[in-house]
């Protein structure tokens, strides 16, 4: 028997940096993600990654530096179980690594619910959430957990550390353009250069925390609406403010532009912590195409997400 889960990535569309002091942020699960295939094992846990072609035996000390969130969620996922036998686990993901697409918190979603199910526990969501964030503790130095509330329960969320997320419903479908920089990041160093600008200017940052909660719902409630040139408008202007505190860099500036050259584009912006990473780029009906055209001999990687898009999700082979 093999069990399987797949989670998605996630876009935020606003309000990162800020959601880690309690703004309210917008986040969306996206079209690509994590598959993880599990088998038990009488005793030893075992982790495979074919992106990364690594691997790591959990009896051993001799654990790769990328692997060690996911060890540190199957040995969540044991001790919540109160389980003693191994997990023979394997993940791929279609997701660029270290770009804001939220592939670490994917990853550790979908490892989550498949050991779980290898085991012969199907989680409940809060559980996956609970035991993702295990890894999400080692990846990020303050995570806020939206990317694994959002892997997990897919759709589109407005998002408050420490409140349950609310779903919302979109009349129509939107699409958004996603383009990588191929530049690389940790997510805790821009999180920790935002702490340091935050201690330097606290009445400020404090205003823009209520600001940016304020501008999340309004770019909710536009996106709802179908009134896309208003959450074009939010975008631009999230991205100022991004590159204001200091988390853009020129490659992501650059896609921002060309993308903005396109009659199609609405809006566009950085997309996670930055540093590197992604830019997303809102599009008209039926521009994603032209966008595409625009940004594609800059970018490292182009591709198209319809929104919305749905969470966790687990299945098993018998063999
Ligand atoms: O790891 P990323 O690039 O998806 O960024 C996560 C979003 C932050 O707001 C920067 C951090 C957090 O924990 O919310």
């Amino acid at each position: 028997m093999k069990a399987y889960a797949y989670a998605p990535g996630k876009i935020i569309i606003c309000g990162e940096h800020f959601v880690v002091y309690g703004a309210t942020a917008l986040a969306a699960a996206i079209n690509r993600g994590t598959t993880a295939e599990a088998e038990p094992s009488p005793t030893t846990t075992t982790i495979y990654s074919k992106d990364f072609g690594i691997q790591a035996d959990l009896s051993t000390n001799n654990i790769p530096e990328r692997l060690k969130p996911l060890a540190a969620t199957i040995t969540a996922v044991k001790e919540h179980l109160d389980e003693k036998k191994g997990v023979k686990l394997t993940i791929q993901s279609d997701l660029p690594p270290r770009s804001g697409l939220g592939s670490s918190s994917s990853a550790a979603v979908a490892t989550a619910a498949a050991s779980a199910l290898a085991l012969g526990h199907k989680l409940p969501l809060e559980d996956v959430i609970k035991l993702a964030m295990s890894a999400e503790r080692i990846v990020h130095k303050n995570p806020s957990g939206i990317d694994v509330q959002v892997s997990t329960r897919g759709g589109l969320l407005l998002f408050k550390k420490g409140s349950q997320p609310e779903l919302l419903q979109l009349k129509k479908k939107v699409r958004f353009v996603i383009a990588s920089t191929g530049v690389e990041r940790e997510t805790g160093e821009l999180v920790e250069r935002v702490r340091v600008w935050r201690e330097r200017n606290p009445s400020l940052f404090n205003s823009l925390v209520e600001s940016v909660t304020i501008l999340s719902r309004c770019c909710a409630e536009a996106l709802i609406l179908g009134d896309l040139k208003r959450v074009g408008a939010i975008l631009n202007f999230f991205h100022t403010t991004l590159s204001w505190l200091g988390v853009s860099i020129k490659e992501i500036d650059q896609i921002v532009e060309a993308a903005l050259s396109s009659p199609s584009a609405l809006g566009a912006k950085l997309t996670g912590a930055g540093g590197g990473g992604s830019v997303i780029i809102l599009c008209s009906e039926e521009g994603a195409e032209d966008v595409v055209k625009s940004v594609s001999k800059i970018a490292s990687e182009t591709f198209i997400t319809p929104l919305p898009n749905k969470g966790v999700k687990t299945w098993i082979k018998k063999s």
